[in-house]
């Protein structure tokens, strides 16, 4: 019916737009080596390749150390929150580097050590110490870890990769920094138990702060490439459509069915960081500062799902436990009764809060290739080696 006539409209396009894919994918491999020789990752569940997983007592298995995570790519769950890869997978991929390992797996006995890139992001991160919400009330049901816990761990960590400043210097130097997403759940606790908006608008600066803070410290041991992504639009999500059910109806979007004031939010955070990106790009001329537009990236999949072929839905998840939106806060994907959908590509939203791997693959094009980045990271390379006044060898 209407359905399958749309799909074959759609195939043609959609098959252009994975063969530009595909060859933007090859031009950057080939150019590959010579832009970064590792990655160091900060965040949370966005980045998180494992970390949490390693956190959780082992005596009950966290939903997401449970199948159907990880299914598609890995086929296994990794500790991933997706059914594969995320952003942070595709941009490794996509500089010719192995995927970054959780720095709570420790340097393994196979010799895999930490030079290629090391993943500090933990699930339920919070950029603000614990302390900060303890005293507000707002409790983290997933970890204390925060971005100050996370730093505290890359300088420990250091001494393995490098043997003194200089040394240290020239290592970060040579590679990119990850700094987020961070942030998200300084705000996504707190939403959900019950706090209001103008409240939690009140913890923005202080969250923009300490990103800013976290930056500064890496510029300062070296860091000469950092990517900053802000934070999704969360209207969109599945947790938060579930948990404002039945808002008026003038407080959604009607072209998308998001909700309005919960991006509204987002956009703020986002305005407010990337005022302050601006302000440390002048104190620190050397260092290329990337915004990471995962708003932007992430929005155009939910204003024409059907162009980037989800067909699913763009608001509905894909693993679940019932609903309008396919989520129940008490029926965590992974265990029973949840449910998955047949086939995870078809759907941008993975388990009410996480993306799929489809989408995140489409983010991460959007951010290497396309118009997502500012400034753009197709032109970081040739800065990189600019600046530094050689080719980084690989
Ligand atoms: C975080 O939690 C761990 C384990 O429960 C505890 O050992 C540690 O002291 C806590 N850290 C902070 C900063 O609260
Ligand atoms: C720092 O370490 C590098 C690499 O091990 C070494 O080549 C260099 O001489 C060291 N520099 C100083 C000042 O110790
Ligand atoms: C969520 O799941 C629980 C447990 O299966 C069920 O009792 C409850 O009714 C569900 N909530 C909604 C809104 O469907």
């Amino acid at each position: 019916m209407a359905a399958s006539s749309s799909i074959q409209l759609l195939t043609p396009a959609l098959a252009i737009f994975i063969l530009t894919l595909l060859k933007l994918c090859t031009s950057t491999r080939a150019s590959a080596g010579i832009c970064y020789k590792s990655i160091i990752s900060f965040g949370d569940s966005i980045a998180d390749t494992g970390n949490l997983l390693r956190l959780c007592p082992s005596n009950h298995p966290p939903h997401f150390s449970l199948p159907p995570y990880g299914e598609s790519f890995f086929h296994r769950p990794t500790g991933r929150f997706s059914n594969g890869r995320l952003v942070i997978d595709f941009f490794a991929e996509s500089f010719g580097l192995p995927l970054i390992p959780p720095y709570l797996a420790g340097e393994d006995a196979r010799g895999r050590d930490f030079r290629q890139g090391v993943n500090f992001a933990v699930a339920g991160a919070t950029a603000l110490d614990s302390s900060f919400f303890r005293e507000r009330g707002v409790r983290n049901p997933l970890t204390n870890v925060s971005l100050g816990t996370q730093l505290r761990w890359f300088k420990d960590v250091m001494p393995s990769f490098c043997s003194n400043s200089s040394d240290c210097r020239e290592f970060l130097r040579t590679s990119l920094v990850l700094m987020g997403e961070i942030g998200g759940n300084d705000y996504n606790h707190a939403l959900v138990q019950g706090i209001k908006i103008d409240q939690i608008k009140s913890f923005v600066p202080a969250v923009v702060s300490e990103i800013s803070s976290a930056i500064e410290e890496v510029i300062k041991l070296g860091a000469v490439t950092l990517i900053v992504p802000g934070n999704f639009p969360i209207g969109c999500s599945a947790v938060y459509l579930t948990y404002f059910q039945g808002s008026n109806q003038q407080d959604y979007d009607k072209a998308t069915g998001c909700i309005n004031w919960l991006n509204d939010f987002s956009k703020y955070h986002n305005r407010l960081l990337q005022k302050e990106l601006n302000r440390i790009r002048k104190l620190h001329p050397h260092a290329t500062i990337i915004y990471a537009d995962y708003y932007n990236a992430a929005m155009r999949l939910y204003r024409s799902p059907n162009k980037y072929g989800f067909r699913g839905g763009a608001l509905k998840a894909c693993c679940g436990g019932g609903g309008p939106y396919n989520y129940n806060s008490s029926v965590e994907c992974g265990y029973p009764p949840a449910t998955s959908c047949d086939d995870p590509s078809l759907y941008v939203c993975w388990d009410g809060l996480h993306l799929t791997e489809a989408a995140y693959q489409l983010i991460a094009g959007g951010l290497l290739q396309g118009p997502f980045s500012t400034p753009p990271m197709n032109t970081i390379c040739a800065l990189a080696s600019t600046s530094s006044g050689l080719l980084l060898q690989d």
